[in-house]
């Protein structure tokens, strides 16, 4: 029915038409790159126009919308798209937050509320799931996706899907998801963004592509072609990776659209001017040009010139074409634009209520010494820092349409939860940044930094009189929003400004120190590490983050979040990733060992490794027991461990099981994650878990790039983190 409709459709349509389903226009805010479109009612009148970017409300999206429908000559609907990245009106955690709840009913349920705020708010195309794999926390974009790992990070992008698409995309409480950035951007080199990728085959299969092939087989709608050149080919223009491995190999249906003037920036990759970087992305199987208005300006050309051909200009247009149709908006244009509806939906309190409740599950103890943590509601906190009574930064970048002025600071948050019974003194203690080319940049860009023009010893000294008035201090320290997300990777990633003065300042008053660390990346913090006697990593926690932090801070709630990407010691040591391979030379920990693979100034040991996380109880898990020692080729492996909760609290855990390739065709990692169970354990409880291997966990893609499960010996290990891990051996035969 759908091939018929669009045929009918396209033999009606012009050259410029077509060519115009292809071209997406933005209307001129969260502007990422140098082109604001031009005319658009008139682009829109013409037909020149398929989608629109930046454009909500229903009022708004109906007005564009009706020009459309009305007023163009084939009355073709716009797709609405938008970036949508943790959460619509209510915010979410950062996505590295909602990752690190391993709770994946939770991030699809975030998933789900954006998708009913957005489709209620004139949206229908979500920029989301981010799904690049990231080991470099350089890179100020690996806030936005789900760590390093790529077998949690498919759970994840599967979910996701799931939870914007739905079942039913022409409902109009679903929108269709746009799986980014295809392919490889979290590997810009030296986590800078926009930089290059080069990587081989062997490492991409394995390591990188999962993610986006995951993405493709729940359904994903759409994909968002990157940045970044890979392997010498941007991959907007890289034919092999949009057309041979996403649609030949993987089957993908949906649409490609670019990324931000992707297609126009080729030029200064080095691939030809206007003319040829058009002819070369269509060619590779681009669908849709986001805001550029090359294909717009160059593709009839390209056509006369031979450099593209009338085929595949078709095949774009009905792509989009069937964008429109999966979504319902040949049967009703204005789907998603009823007022009534929007009033209805955005921030509902059940909405609210799961904010809080998700930012809660995303929070990572990092340290807890002595007990310091959870607080008792009485006497004096000393609750310092930049973060310590802010808002603007609570919601995190990317945050759209989020509005920070409804989030709930810190400040606010302790004296919900802890009430009268708590006195809050508060000091700022220091700034961000003291340098103000940052300062400058960050402002140029919503970072509202309210700098603080005092000196930097008055504001640390401050501080340091709030604290020694208390009984426990709370700094609240960390990043401000803008120190992360698009273009804003760090090349030092500890905690920035004076911010480490101020900590070391503190910690001179003998109070115990908390430190609720937020940030979008992991942080280089041994010193923290060393003096804090409890550290909290809280991320950017949403629209609820105040609450939800005090909620973990008295122990409302006992926190189970486990980092989903490693925290260096050093910037040095990045990339840093727990799944690396071993080496010939591996350093075994003897330290006058010369000859290994190893610095002379700092140890491999990352500060905090993949999968690790403290709570309020302790977690015991005994040797797992495996059902057999030899796994047949059709066969099924139960790994079965016993893990009690050997605390004074009820808690959860995400238990995690790695396994371990002895010897293969090709060098195999140390680790690697094959299956997680969250579970609750009252206090006192012991429950044995059960995990279940099949050689298809075992595969791996090999020289050739064949997906083989090789015979031969395995172990696997079963733990509360990456590290910390009970180790038991088979054989696949
Ligand atoms: O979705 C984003 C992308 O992640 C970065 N460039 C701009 C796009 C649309 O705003």
């Amino acid at each position: 029915k759908m091939n018929k409709f669009i045929s009918d459709l396209m033999q009606k349509m012009t050259l410029e038409e077509k060519i115009g389903q292809l071209n997406m226009i933005t209307v001129g805010f969260d502007v990422t790159g140098p082109v604001v479109s031009k005319d658009v009612d008139a682009n829109i009148r013409k037909g020149n126009v398929g989608s629109v970017l930046n454009t909500f409300t229903p009022k708004a999206a109906r007005k564009l919308q009706e020009m459309a429908v009305k007023e163009s000559r084939l009355h073709i609907p716009l797709i609405f798209g938008y970036d949508v990245i943790h959460g619509h009106r209510t915010i979410f955690p950062i996505a590295l937050g909602l990752a690190s709840s391993w709770d994946l009913q939770a991030i699809e349920r975030s998933a789900r509320i954006a998708a009913e705020e957005a489709s209620a708010d004139g949206i229908n195309w979500v920029y989301s799931p981010m799904v690049d794999i990231a080991r470099d926390p350089r890179w100020g974009r690996i806030s936005e996706g789900s760590g390093e790992d790529p077998y949690l990070g498919s759970q994840i992008a599967r979910v996701m899907v799931r939870g914007y698409q739905g079942s039913d995309l022409t409902k109009n409480n679903t929108v269709m998801a746009c799986v980014k950035h295809f392919a490889l951007y979290g590997a810009a080199e030296a986590g800078r963004d926009y930089n290059t990728t080069d990587m081989s085959l062997v490492r991409m299969y394995n390591e990188y592509l999962p993610p986006y092939k995951a993405a493709v087989e729940a359904g994903a709608g759409s994909m968002m072609s990157s940045f970044n050149d890979i392997n010498g080919i941007p991959a907007t223009g890289n034919k092999w990776l949009m057309t041979e491995l996403l649609r030949n190999h993987w089957g993908f249906d949906g649409f490609v659209a670019t990324d931000y003037t992707a297609i126009n920036e080729m030029s200064a990759h080095g691939m030809g001017n206007d003319a040829q970087v058009s002819a070369l992305a269509l060619n590779a199987g681009i669908d849709q040009d986001m805001v550029g208005e090359i294909f717009l300006k160059n593709l009839a050309q390209n056509l006369k010139d031979g450099t593209v051909k009338q085929e595949q200009i078709d095949l774009a247009c009905r792509r989009i074409l069937e964008a429109k149709y999966k979504l319902g908006l040949f049967q009703d244009p204005y789907l998603y634009t009823n007022e009534k509806r929007a009033k209805a939906t955005m921030m509902k309190k059940e909405y609210v209520a799961d904010a809080r409740d998700i930012a809660r599950k995303s929070m990572v103890l990092l340290k807890n010494s002595n007990n310091t943590l959870p607080l008792k509601k009485v006497g004096t906190i000393a609750l310092v820092g930049p973060l310590a009574t802010r808002q603007r930064d609570m919601i995190g970048s990317w945050s759209g349409a989020g509005d920070w002025k409804q989030a709930v600071s810190l400040e606010q948050g302790i004296r919900n939860v802890a009430g009268n019974s708590v006195k809050i003194v508060t000091a700022q203690g220091a700034n961000f940044t003291d340098d103000q080319q940052m300062i400058d940049r960050l402002n140029a860009h919503g970072g509202e930094l309210n700098v603080d023009k005092r000196s930097a010893e008055t504001l640390i000294q401050e501080a340091v009189q709030a604290a020694q008035g208390a009984d426990v201090i709370v700094a609240a320290v960390g990043e401000s929003q803008g120190m992360t997300g698009e273009a804003a990777s760090r090349a030092d990633i500890g905690l920035p400004g004076q911010q480490l003065e101020l900590l070391k300042a503190l910690k001179k008053t003998g109070k115990p120190l908390v430190i609720v660390l937020m940030s979008g990346r992991p942080l280089t913090l041994p010193w923290e590490d060393q003096n804090a006697d409890a550290m909290l990593e809280t991320w950017f926690a949403g629209s609820q983050a105040g609450n939800a932090i005090a909620d973990v801070l008295f122990g409302a709630y006992n926190p189970s979040g486990k980092l989903t990407a490693t925290f260096p010691q050093s910037v040095g040591q990045i990339p840093l990733y727990y799944n690396h391979k071993n080496t010939g030379r591996p350093y075994g920990g003897v330290s006058l060992d010369k000859y290994k693979s190893r610095y002379l100034d700092v140890t491999n040991d990352p500060l905090y490794p993949f999968g690790y996380g403290l709570s309020y109880t302790t977690f015991q898990y005994d040797k797992p027991e495996l059902s057999t020692n030899t796994l047949a080729m059709n066969g099924t492996l139960e790994v079965k461990v016993n893990v009690k909760n050997t605390g004074n609290y009820d808690g959860e855990e995400v238990a995690q099981l790695y396994i371990r390739d002895m010897v293969g065709s090709i060098s195999r990692p140390v680790k690697e994650l094959k299956g997680f169970q969250k579970v609750m354990l009252k206090k006192g409880e012991s429950r044995t878990l059960t995990f279940r291997l099949t050689p298809d966990d075992l595969k791996f893609y090999n020289n050739d790039l064949k997906l083989v499960a090789e015979p031969g010996d395995f172990q696997v290990f079963v733990g509360g983190n990456s590290r910390d891990v009970q180790m038991a051996s088979f054989k696949l035969q």
